[in-house]
């Protein structure tokens, strides 16, 4: 049976992901230089089963400190119920996988951040950066494995994706590392909506506005993110769409609520 390693691999070493409508973001520029790892960040909430998508690192590149973010293997069909029978009719598991799979869901995320703000002229740091994508030498594998570390482990050991799929490229996302926390202060407030309201403006919705995403008053975390075109977008029901719309600012209202800094307002539709 052919199976889907080599078309992974194909993918993984194409300039841009992912092959699909939208935007693409670019391979990291020095992903053939060798990785130093200093820390696993997510070690704790990842052993405790927080049921992440990845597991970040802190690590150097030619000299350089990033945070890198290595993602769990995803089946494409998995959201394939959410769309049903008739509406997911015209979505090929390709097309469902480029924008539902965390790693494919974060490309889109940040290039589209990256396109919006060259086209605005916008420097603002409310948004931390992603420098692009690479997928890891086996010996780069070979260290996660140290750490105990299975990109597998969502999908079930008999899973004829799983069993095709395996031996595909370890896919991993660059990003700026931030460092230290923040207080939550009405600055830092101001600062988070502000990167929300503007994501939500241009065509993204993160759908995980909540505190353990949030670093440094920067959201790190688009696995879950919507970026225009997007199939699920596209294909919910207009009635659905009005709340699925608000519910970047509504997950923020409720967070600051929690973190007993709440001022209520009523979220307003923000997109395009
Ligand atoms: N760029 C970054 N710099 C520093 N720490 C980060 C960065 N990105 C993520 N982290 C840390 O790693 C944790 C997990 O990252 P996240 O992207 O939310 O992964 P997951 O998809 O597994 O939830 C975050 O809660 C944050 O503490
Ligand atoms: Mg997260």
């Amino acid at each position: 049976m052919a199976t889907n390693v080599a078309e992974n691999r194909r993918l993984l070493s194409a300039p841009q992901l992912p092959e699909c409508d939208g935007p693409k973001l670019k391979a990291f520029p020095h992903k053939n230089s060798r990785i130093t790892w200093i820390e696993w960040i997510n070690q704790e909430c990842a052993q405790y089963g927080s049921g992440g998508q990845g597991y970040v690192f802190k690590v150097e590149i030619n000299s350089r400190i990033y945070a890198l973010k290595v993602f769990k293997f995803f089946k494409p069909s998995t959201y394939r119920n959410t769309l049903g029978p008739i509406r997911g009719g015209n979505v090929t598991d390709l097309e469902l996988g480029f924008q539902t799979d965390p790693f494919y869901a974060e490309c889109r995320a940040y290039a589209q951040i990256e396109a919006r703000r060259e086209s605005q002229g916008l420097k603002r740091k409310d948004i931390a950066d992603c420098y692009g994508f690479l997928a890891l030498t086996k010996a780069d594998e070979e260290v996660l494995g140290e750490y105990g570390i299975d990109l597998w482990d969502d999908i079930p050991a008999d899973d004829v994706y799983r069993k095709t799929s395996k031996g595909s490229p370890v896919r991993a996302l660059v990003k700026e590392y931030i460092g230290e926390d923040v207080d939550m202060d009405e600055k830092t407030r101001k600062r988070m909506l502000a990167g929300i309201k503007w994501m939500n403006r241009n065509g993204i919705l993160t759908n995980d506005v909540r505190a353990e995403n949030f670093k440094g008053g920067y959201l790190l975390d688009f696995g879950l993110s919507w970026t225009k075109p997007h199939c699920l977008w596209r294909n919910t029901s207009r009635y659905r769409m009005s709340a699925v719309l608000t519910v970047d600012l509504r997950m923020f209202e409720e967070m600051i609520d929690e973190m007993g800094l709440g001022i209520r307002r009523s979220p307003r539709l923000l997109y395009q």
